[in-house]
């Protein structure tokens, strides 16, 4: 299995945020969308926080199929948050989704939410415990819990592989970062093991794309 190598926490160089919103996620967003709908069908609305919202698309996407809910985006980049505010405001939404700048695992919002999402947070934290903590703080009872990123594949050819098949096109800074992140990435019995240790349970793993894995439940 091909060891994996982690890559910087932030990405917040303008021109990388830059790059980054511009990108077209639009498949994998659509994918978590879809996803999550189906987590939240027969349920009451809530309020939701996004982890590591980066450009504030999954929230903008949320928003408008979810009606009922309102919408935290959490992020510690500056420049990456303030292009989500950009977003948010062009999508006029800003009366549904609040845009926090804030740096897990410290300065975590003082209050509990009915459901808690990250997506591609996870492989740029040094320590990933700090998501399954604060996960666990965040959630109030029964708390709805959605995550999904990139799973590591078992060698770099596949690596490879999967950047040409997904961004054949894309401009290099991306090709790049998209390679270093599925170098950084878990697999999903690293995330089981993650999960166990932090003692989170009711959540069930799968992998929902050939470069992605979820995590889904209701928090028992
Ligand atoms: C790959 S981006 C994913 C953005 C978005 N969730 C998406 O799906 O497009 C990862 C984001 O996590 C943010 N981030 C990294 N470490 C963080 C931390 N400790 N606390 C909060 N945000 C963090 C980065 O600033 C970046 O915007």
């Amino acid at each position: 299995m091909m060891k994996r190598t982690p890559e910087p926490e932030l990405m917040d160089a303008p021109e990388q945020a830059r790059a980054y919103a511009e990108a077209d996620f639009s498949e994998p967003n659509r994918l978590f969308v879809n996803l999550f709908r189906e987590l939240v069908e027969n349920t009451e609305a809530g309020q939701l926080i996004d982890l590591g919202c980066g450009p504030g698309d999954i929230c903008i996407r949320l928003a408008r199929v979810l009606p009922d809910w309102r919408l935290v985006g959490l992020d510690a980049g500056p420049n990456m948050l303030s292009l989500a505010q950009t977003a948010v405001k062009n999508a006029e939404l800003q009366s549904r989704i609040d845009l926090v700048l804030a740096r897990l695992p410290d300065e975590l919002p003082g209050k509990r939410f009915d459901a808690v999402i990250s997506n591609s947070l996870l492989h740029h934290l040094p320590e990933p415990m700090v998501l399954w903590e604060s996960v666990r703080t965040l959630a109030g009872p029964g708390c709805l819990v959605q995550v999904m990123d990139l799973h590591r594949p078992d060698t770099p050819k596949e690596v490879d592989a999967i950047v040409d098949a997904h961004a054949a096109d894309a401009p290099e800074v991306l090709r790049n970062d998209f390679r270093n992140s599925l170098h950084a990435a878990y697999t999903c019995s690293e995330i089981q093991a993650q999960i166990d240790d932090a003692g989170l349970s009711g959540l069930t793993l799968s992998r929902p794309s050939d470069r992605h894995w979820m995590l889904q439940g209701k928090l028992g």
